[in-house]
């Protein structure tokens, strides 16, 4: 039987523990604090978890913790941490694995940058290598199985979470952003809003799947006809230095996590 608890419940929180509750694999049971808001006690009823009075009861509740919270909110739940020695699971971003292990001495510290689409069971999630030695070996293998459920689990290496994070930690904002740029071109093409929305929002999760089992490249080419459409939206796209724009988006990205 395995539990959780989750410190925080903001958005990363929610999207993890409704992946979760959509399928069988979850965990038994999901503890849930909040700073105060209530936002616990909504999450709890939604996903049938368990809403505790904050951090200090979240950390007594399983040996799984997850930290949800806000990097500056690090050292204020731990304070709250009761020596915990289960597994920290810390999902903050641009926080380096040692401020972690430092702040939670008596824990095994796991590092793991997931995105919103753990919602849906496709989420991506980059996590650090498990340590050889000295780790739980039960604990290791339930957060193995708990991070399984919610998609496409990959082991890096530290010094590219950061990079990782810029790249499928943000990117969901990023094809939204694009989804809503050519929907809007759309509509000022004269479709109705809605079935704009809708064709785009059908045409990336048609494209994605297609990505499973092809590279961009192929792709592109299997759409774009000498001299046709495609090619003409392709170059105009090149001309408006689309890639020099990802290119800064990422590298502002990595820059913020810095600060
Ligand atoms: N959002 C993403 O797509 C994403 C992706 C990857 C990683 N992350 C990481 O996930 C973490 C959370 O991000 P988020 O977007 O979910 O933030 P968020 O929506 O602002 O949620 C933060 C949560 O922390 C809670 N909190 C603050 N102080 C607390 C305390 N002392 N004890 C217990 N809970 C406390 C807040 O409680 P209240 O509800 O009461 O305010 C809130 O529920 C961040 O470190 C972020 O880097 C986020």
């Amino acid at each position: 039987m395995s539990s959780v608890s989750l410190i925080g419940a903001g958005n990363m929180a929610r999207a993890m523990a409704r992946g979760w509750r959509a399928g069988d694999g979850g965990p038994d049971e999901i503890f849930i604090s909040d700073s105060g808001s209530g936002s616990a006690e909504s999450l709890a009823t939604e996903v049938g978890g368990v809403a505790v009075s904050g951090a200090s009861e979240a950390f007594s509740s399983s040996g799984i913790a997850f930290l949800a919270v806000k990097p500056a909110t690090l050292a204020l739940v731990a304070e709250q941490a009761n020596s915990f020695s289960g597994t920290v699971v810390s999902l903050l971003a641009g926080t380096e694995l040692s401020l972690v292990t430092a702040s939670f001495p008596e824990a095994q510290c796991v590092r793991v940058m997931p995105n919103v689409a753990v919602e849906k069971r496709r989420g991506v999630l980059c996590r650090t290598v498990p340590a050889s030695s000295g780790s739980n070996e039960s604990d290791e293998g339930d957060l193995a199985e708990l991070l399984a459920v919610l998609g496409h689990v990959v082991e890096i290496p530290e010094r590219l979470f950061d990079a990782a994070t810029a790249v499928m930690g943000c990117a969901p904002a990023y094809f939204a952003l694009v989804a809503e740029a050519i929907a809007d071109s759309g509509v000022r093409a004269g479709l109705p809003e809605d079935l704009a929305a809708e064709l785009v929002s059908e045409t990336l999760a048609g494209t994605a799947e297609l990505l499973d089992d092809r590279d961009t490249l192929a792709l592109r080419r299997a759409v774009t006809s000498p001299g046709g459409s495609t090619a003409a939206g392709l170059a105009a796209l090149e001309r408006g230095a689309v890639r020099a724009v990802f290119a800064e988006a990422v590298a502002a990205s990595i820059e913020r996590m810095k600060e």
